[in-house]
């Protein structure tokens, strides 16, 4: 394993800041950029909605980082050797095995990816009216709570919500909002304190060890129960290695178990943790993990599988081991950051400090002329995919679910989220996206509005369909075709 802290440690001679790439590439996807002419009738089919465009429509699919990270020789390797038993196979106690020893947690249920892990503990913990506190919601968790009839309480420090801020640790509890919500709603109706690491809807934001020190400690002295969702473990571990002086000096080895003794159950989603395809609950607790085995037996699968394909679970445990290589986590922060770097260079307003996960472009400020009940993240996320082949996610209103009484909950933070999943993208597709996004922003004022023409009740981001207000996209059209007469 390496010994210096973080590529920024090699510098280049001619002075300039490049994301110096630790690996090297010997398989590739070929993609495949589409003329405008294509792309508008594909996102008028896909309903204006990211999620519903078909892969071979996009160019660079910056939608997630989940399950499309790139895997290692040695995950492939590892896959080849995966003993595919329904009960007790080898490659369980394999995955199982190196869990146990990177967090110390002495049992593991595996599940099919991170929502299904979320269900299970939603199924324990959460009744009607019971509170679950947390830094910050994720919209699959959310989801699960509120359908058990529970209510979710975010304790976010305040700096969290601005979009643009110096503070290194924006995914931090306000520890005085934590006491105060426990005292508002009583212990007794605390189902749980959840920890987000990298919390994704502020835009991959960390938290930092001592503040989740701090919220154990009270957590403990209350005997309330800490889950931890390590799904973006990978990014906050950059980062608490790289901005958290204490730790500077601390293997990431140390500092996984540190985090890990604070929590009572740790949960993640293996599409994102382990670059591989899956999930898993951890915990020490007997009694936990027996109300949970015949849940994750009777929704996912067997105790030694969890829905899981055997050889997924092999990549998931090399992956895992490499998530403790500052090489393969510095990736994406780098990458993010080099990208953000370029964006405010032009001006371009996007979630600071940068994050893991990928580059957040502030939508709130881009289309400030669009109503936000006109969804302007999706908007201009459908505005980046017509006249790039970029396929970014919206993070704002759109993600939400309507209040009880039917109106929009709007969302405090209307994000584009460009997705860098880890070894995935080269530095000059980075440049493309930044030329791209840089165009668009001299041409904003021709992005319009969305509106619902299909409205799913739940998680209607994923399947919703919208269509344009007025005809903004063929303007938008027009004039790109104006500039690059190519459409490309
Ligand atoms: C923080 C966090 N938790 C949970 C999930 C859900 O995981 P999955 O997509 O594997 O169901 C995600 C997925 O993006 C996530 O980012």
């Amino acid at each position: 394993m390496s010994t210096f802290t973080n590529n920024s440690e090699i510098k280049f001679f001619s002075g300039e800041d490049i994301p110096l790439e630790m690996h090297k590439v010997r398989m590739v996807s070929r993609v495949n950029l589409s003329p405008i002419e294509q792309r508008i009738a594909a996102l008028k089919k896909a309903g204006c909605n990211t999620f519903l465009l078909a892969n071979r429509d996009v160019f660079l699919d910056m939608l997630t980082d989940s399950g499309v990270n790139a895997m290692s020789e040695k995950q492939y390797a590892a896959m080849l050797m995966a003993d595919d038993s329904y009960a007790g196979s080898e490659t369980f106690y394999r995955l199982e095995s190196v869990i146990q020893e990177t967090f110390e947690k002495k049992y593991f249920l595996p599940a099919h990816q991170g929502r299904a892990c979320e269900n299970i503990l939603a199924n324990i913990f959460v009744r009607p009216g019971i509170f679950a506190i947390m830094n910050h919601h994720f919209t699959t968790t959310k989801a699960h709570i509120m359908r058990l009839g529970g209510n979710v309480i975010e304790v976010l420090k305040d700096e969290g919500w601005k979009v643009e801020s110096d503070d290194q640790f924006k995914g931090n509890f306000d520890m005085q909002k934590l006491k105060k919500a426990v005292d508002n709603v009583g212990i007794e109706n605390v189902a749980f304190v959840r920890t987000e690491l990298g919390t994704n809807l502020i835009g991959g934001q960390p938290i930092s060890l001592a503040n989740m020190r701090e919220m154990s400690a009270f957590c403990r002295a209350n005997k309330i129960i800490t889950i931890l969702d390590a799904s973006l473990l990978a990014d906050n571990l950059y980062f608490i290695k790289t901005r958290e002086a204490e730790f500077a000096d601390h293997s990431l080895e140390d500092i996984v178990k540190e985090i890990a003794s604070l929590m009572d159950i740790i949960y993640f989603s293996g599409r994102k943790l382990g670059c591989a395809r899956g999930g898993g609950i951890m915990t020490s607790n007997e009694e936990f993990c027996k109300k949970m085995q015949p849940l994750v037996t009777l929704y996912e699968g067997f105790l030694t599988y969890g829905g899981m394909s055997v050889r997924e679970m092999e990549a998931m445990a090399v992956g895992i081991r490499e998530t403790l290589d500052i090489h393969v986590i510095s990736q994406t922060p780098i990458f993010v950051k080099t990208l953000g770097e370029e964006l405010v260079a032009k001006g371009i307003p996007v979630v600071t400090p940068f994050g893991g996960l990928g580059c957040h472009i502030n939508a709130m400020k881009f289309v400030e002329h669009i109503p936000q009940d006109q969804y302007r993240a999706g908007a201009l996320a459908a505005a980046i995919y017509l006249i790039s082949g970029i396929r970014g996610m919206e993070r704002g209103t759109l993600s939400e679910e309507r209040n009880p009484d039917g109106s929009e909950h709007f969302s405090s933070m209307e994000l584009v989220r460009l997705a860098l999943p880890k070894r995935v993208f080269t530095l000059s597709q980075i440049k493309f996206v930044a030329d791209r996004i840089e165009w668009l922003w001299h041409n904003k004022e021709l992005i319009g509005g969305l509106e619902f023409e299909e409205e799913p009740k739940m998680l209607r981001f994923f399947f919703g369909k919208l269509r344009q207000i007025g005809n903004w996209q063929e303007k938008l059209m027009a004039k790109f075709l104006k500039d690059m007469p190519s459409g490309v």
